[in-house]
């Protein structure tokens, strides 16, 4: 077997929805293992420069790409300027996301597509630009045993289904077999590609649902664990998942979510 190397120095990583919540937790955990990191966005570049310069400042290597990750056209020319500036990209983690709750029997057709073009086709066009420039470049031994690794962020509403939210349990589902039909695919050219399913995490995209006494008791009902996540838990197990540590690993999602998926109301033996 070729030499695992358990930190990512010499790596280029590239991360969507990079300046807040989870996807700004993995940019500076993998900056923190050693990676060098693209900090992708759409909105708010001021909140990626920050994400870049706080990288920077601690003696990592980042840059800030703009791009909308449900264009085609955007995807690939932030592909393109991520690999004329690093060389190439090594970890590619899909995790650009929106919700747009909306009860179904309102959802409009706009709502849904919206959702659909940014969580699912945008981790279809990325996760191809990725897959197409590890071909490209071939084996590097001498950072990692693989050939690159994808990292899409599901959800724990891969599997729960989501009353209110039909649109964005969608998209998680579709994900699901998007990585696994991807995985299979890529496996034999030594491409890993995993997802990570966060349960309830403190960022932006739930604000409403932690950020009062009451909200947070509501959903810690939810949690066995009995905390709300912490976007460095998603960080930490997108490390491993990029790493050689994980080389065995493919096709796999990894629930990050104090036990969200385990049916909490049956904890007391159900009826
Ligand atoms: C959603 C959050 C929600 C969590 C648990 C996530 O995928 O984005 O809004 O709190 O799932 O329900």
């Amino acid at each position: 077997m070729a030499d695992r190397h358990p930190s990512l120095v010499g790596q280029h990583a590239l991360v969507t929805g990079a300046n807040s919540g989870i996807g700004e937790a993995v940019a500076r955990a993998l900056a923190a293992a050693g990676a060098s990191v693209v900090v992708n966005y759409i909105t708010q570049p001021e909140a990626a420069e920050q994400v870049v310069s706080d990288i920077v400042a601690s003696g990592g290597s980042a840059l800030a790409i703009r791009a909308d990750v449900s264009r085609e056209d955007e995807v690939r020319a932030m592909f393109r300027q991520a690999i004329e500036t690093l060389g190439t990209l090594h970890i590619v983690v899909s995790n650009a996301g929106i919700q747009r709750d909306s009860s179904f029997l309102e959802m409009t057709l706009d709502t849904w597509n919206a959702v659909i073009g940014v969580n699912l086709t945008g981790s279809f066009l990325c996760a191809r630009e990725a897959a197409r420039e590890f071909v490209r470049r071939g084996m590097q031994p001498e950072v990692s045993c693989a050939l690159g690794k994808i990292i899409f962020t599901s959800s724990v509403h891969q599997v729960i289904p989501w009353a209110g939210h039909v649109n964005y349990a969608t998209t998680k589902g579709g994900i699901a077999q998007l990585m696994r039909s991807v995985a299979q695919e890529l496996a034999h050219r030594k491409i890993r590609v995993n997802s990570i399913a966060p349960g309830a995490i403190k960022t932006p995209i739930n604000r409403s649902a932690w950020d009062t006494a009451g909200a947070e008791q509501k959903l810690l009902g939810l949690i066995p664990y009995d905390r709300i996540g912490e976007p460095e838990d998603i960080g930490k197990a997108a490390v491993w998942l990029a790493s050689d540590e994980s080389d065995y690993v493919t096709g796999t999602t990894l629930f990050v979510d104090g036990g969200m998926t385990l049916f909490p109301g049956f904890a007391t033996g159900g009826g």
